[in-house]
């Protein structure tokens, strides 16, 4: 539990009936002690997520839940969470939360979009440089005292500039990608599900058809969304258009990319090298066939972690759980649809907790 503030506003603010919320993990960037002046705070202090019995549990206690990628918010959670009126997810993404089940039950769920999309667009272009330079593959030969000399022809890679880009999904994170792609003098070429002719023409690139990006991309960058269409969207198939050179680096989802089919892809030479951000499961299992080939980079899920960058995310995800618990919708809502009998539902629950 979150420790009571101690000035006298703020004591007696802290007397007025709130409504409960759980945290499932502490927070940077003060979101805790701004969450603590609205509400009741209860927070999961584990650096682990909290036990699936015990999110059900609190969450069938509390009005609103500032949530993690790492949470499943499903059906049978949300079905044992009579109060239950907000799902603040501290991430852009939502695929942890079924939001069909939420919409249904006139819960609202918000995400935190915008506010990583640099630092997502740095770590993509980190990647890049890491598995085209082989900067990981470096290190590890030197710290096994494998470096004997200079030598011209020693862990030769690739350059970005000149090479072209694919960038499979459009949105902030993509265009931030394609902003610093361009700088350092890449062809772009990009599929999305809508055409952004404006962001086309600032930065050069052409919309093509997924096939057509695999085909042309030496680098390709994934920044879609995770549905049940672009699950597996590299798969054996797709993966067999890509250019034998080419480069795959996914710092969105891990289900977007069949593992087993990129492994033999890999193996048998079909493209040069990945770089993930995000595995299938997450964390990927220490025995993972991947992590035995030297043309692949694995980090656990870190592209939007900079220290001003999580600490707004925890902020925005704060905000739109306290906005959503005053009764008024986030601009980040994700299911506007629930509009009218959730407002309802707010009005009738927080008088209750008034009552009580
Ligand atoms: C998100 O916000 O969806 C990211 O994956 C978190 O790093």
């Amino acid at each position: 539990m979150v420790r009571s503030p101690t000035s006298g506003a703020a004591r007696a603010a802290s007397r007025v009936p709130k409504p409960r919320i759980y945290v499932t993990r502490h927070l940077p960037g003060g979101a805790l002690e701004y969450l603590s002046e609205h509400a009741l705070v209860d927070l999961w202090e584990g650096d682990l997520p909290p036990p699936r019995d015990e999110l059900m549990r609190q969450a069938a206690r509390s009005e609103g839940l500032l949530a993690l990628l790492t949470d499943r918010i499903d059906d049978e959670l949300l079905k044992t969470s009579p109060n239950l009126l907000v799902v603040s997810n501290m991430a852009t993404g939502f695929d942890n939360v079924d939001i069909a089940a939420a919409t249904r039950r006139n819960v609202l769920v918000t995400r935190t979009p915008g506010v990583l999309s640099e630092t997502t667009a740095e770590f993509t272009i980190a990647l890049m440089f890491a598995a085209a330079r082989r900067v990981v593959e470096g290190d590890r030969q030197v710290r096994a005292g494998g470096w004997k000399t200079w030598g011209p022809e020693i862990l030769l890679g690739r350059d970005l500039a000149g090479a072209t880009l694919g960038i499979v999904g459009m949105g902030g994170i993509g265009a931030d990608v394609a902003r610093r792609a361009r700088a350092l003098g890449m062809r772009i070429v990009y599929h999305s599900r809508s055409r952004k002719t404006a962001l086309e023409r600032r930065y050069r690139m052409e919309f093509v058809g997924l096939d057509g990006l695999l085909e042309r991309a030496d680098f390709v960058s994934l920044h879609a969304a995770l549905t049940a269409d672009t699950r597996h969207l590299i798969n054996a198939r797709t993966l067999r258009l890509m250019k034998s050179n080419a480069v795959l680096v996914n710092t969105a989802r891990g289900p977007l990319v069949d593992q087993a089919a990129l492994h033999e892809a890999l193996v048998e030479g079909r493209i040069a090298a990945a770089a993930l951000d995000v595995t299938d499961p997450e964390p990927m299992p220490a025995e993972d066939p991947l992590l035995s080939l030297p043309n692949v980079i694995i980090t656990p899920h870190i592209a939007s972690a900079s220290v001003a960058t999580r600490s707004r995310m925890a902020v925005l995800a704060a905000e739109n759980l306290v906005q959503a618990l005053s009764g008024r919708m986030p601009k980040h809502t994700v299911n506007r649809e629930v509009a009218s009998n959730w407002r309802g539902r707010v009005r009738a629950r927080l008088k209750e907790v008034e009552r009580q």
